[in-house]
């Protein structure tokens, strides 16, 4: 299907054009007519599959139809995204697919300064795309209100809705009309987070192009494992026998970001970091020498990890494993993106295995794993359980009949690893040698893990 069929008006399609673009994709076809009806929409579709244009431009088409003269301080649309940088790009793709019609768009960040922003303002914007935090503070200085706002959407609405954002995201909506359009969209959208929207939405559309946090074909996912006080000497060792000219580099801490990058130095292999500590200048002047290939290796915490759309990226490294799972299929989908082949390599010591068994069990399948002999760790890493019961274990009592039902889990909605072979035997003999987590406790714990924004909440303000 062409992007004429879409019901697009030619500033569009000529814009679209220009990108590169010859189809919709998928999400694109089905959001797209949706959205121009009016529906409110909660769309999953895979990393790097064009969510962006599924929901700017039906914004740029209705705005555009119907143009009004924004007053002072007001907006049409308000776009929500977790991080400044994923912000900056959404709106960069604004004015990209809206060049040739005359809307106006602002991105609203933190970490700067916010006088121009108040000034962008004034005049009113068609289009404001905001993090939370610097949104409400504009909010309680009346530079910014909503009560001409139209359309409301949650880009990566399931780290929106979460405990990290939730009590900003509450505050926001408060303050808006009642009766707008909500968007939703992101590539992990989970069965809490579904059940939430609903609640809260009327009657929306639902779009799933893909089974539940499904990642992209496309990826090369493997791993080695290695003792942790290896990885650095281990990553080393990768750069330079594979010759790999680019990666991004995902690490936990911002510290460790700041050390991996002196450690790799001191080996010759030259990099930089983005994390939460540099100010947020630096910030997007490196992740624009990233994307325009002036920096070849970038070590990054999560800020990195959604929605940030790196051309042609090659291969993204896990230099630990994320705390939760959604977190790992959003940073492996940094690469692969837009039909493109990538891989994504996870160095995995006995302290991520049950980060490992979360992520395994979410994904359904077990990681490839490549052996490095001369990095062979003396912990070894078990292999994960997926959907591991124990022998005897008591089957589940059936539930009263009219008891209360909570929204079904994501393990449930996760495709079953019934190929799998039944790993128990090297797990525990692995506990019985030294200390590895118990495999019962493992994945049951990171499971547990996955399914409570508490507890990600909790260890991510550890940190
Ligand atoms: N119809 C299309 N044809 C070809 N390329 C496209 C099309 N639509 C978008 N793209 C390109 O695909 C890439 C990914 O788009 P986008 O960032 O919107 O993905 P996403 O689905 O939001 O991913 P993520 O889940 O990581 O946020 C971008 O480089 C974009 O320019
Ligand atoms: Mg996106």
């Amino acid at each position: 299907m062409p992007f004429s069929h879409l019901g697009l008006s030619d500033p569009l399609l000529r814009a679209v054009a220009e990108q590169g673009y010859t189809a919709p994709t998928e999400i694109q076809q089905q959001a797209i007519p949706a959205i121009l009806a009016g529906r409110d929409v909660i769309a999953a579709a895979q990393t790097g599959t064009g969510k962006t244009a599924s929901f700017v431009l039906p914004l740029l088409q209705k705005f555009s139809q119907d143009e009004k003269t924004v007053r002072p301080k007001r907006i049409r649309a308000l776009i929500l995204t977790p991080t400044r940088e994923l912000a900056e790009q959404v709106e960069n793709n604004v004015q990209q697919y809206g060049q040739y019609v005359s809307l106006t768009s602002l991105a609203m960040v933190g970490g700067v300064d916010p006088e121009p922003q108040k000034q962008g303002l004034i005049a009113g914007v068609d289009i404001l795309v905001a993090t939370p935090g610097r949104l409400l503070d504009m909010a309680y200085q009346r530079a910014v209100y909503f009560d001409e706002l139209e359309v409301l959407v949650l880009d990566e609405a399931d780290r929106m809705l979460d405990m990290g954002f939730i009590a900003d995201i509450n505050k926001i909506i408060e303050r808006l009309p009642p009766q707008r359009q909500n968007l939703l969209f992101s590539a992990t959208l989970s069965d809490e987070v579904r059940f939430l929207a609903k609640t809260t939405i009327h009657q929306p559309v639902e779009i799933s192009v893909s089974p539940a946090d499904a990642t992209v074909a496309a990826i090369d996912q493997w791993l080695v494992t290695v003792d942790k006080d290896r990885k650095s000497a281990l990553l080393s060792h990768l750069i330079t026998e594979h010759q790999w000219q680019q990666a991004l580099i995902f690490i936990r801490t911002k510290h460790g970001a700041a050390k991996l990058v002196s450690q790799l130095g001191k080996r010759g292999i030259s990099a930089d970091a983005i994390h939460g500590d540099r100010s947020q200048a630096v910030r997007s002047q490196i992740l624009a020498d990233f994307k325009a290939g002036k920096i070849s290796l970038l070590v990054a915490t999560d800020i990195a990890a959604r929605g940030i759309d790196i051309d042609k990226l090659s291969r993204v490294i896990n230099y630990d494993l994320p705390d939760d799972a959604a977190d790992y299929i959003h940073r492996i989908g940094r690469t692969g993106r837009a039909g493109e082949l990538g891989e994504a390599v996870s160095l995995v010591s006995r302290d991520d295995f049950r980060n490992l068994c979360a992520i395994e069990s979410r994904l359904g399948h077990i990681i490839a794993r490549k052996d490095i002999e001369a990095f062979a760790p003396k912990k070894e890493v078990p292999v994960s359980i997926l959907n591991y019961v124990p022998k005897n274990a008591k089957a589940p009592r059936p539930a009263k009949p009219g008891a209360q039902r909570a929204p079904s889990s994501k393990r449930d909605s996760r495709p079953k690893a019934s190929s799998q072979p039944h790993k128990k035997t090297e797990a525990v003999a692995a506990t019985k040698k030294g200390g590895a987590p118990r495999p019962q406790s493992g994945p049951k714990n990171a499971s547990a893990k996955v399914l409570s924004p508490w507890a990600k909440w909790e260890s991510k303000n550890k940190k």
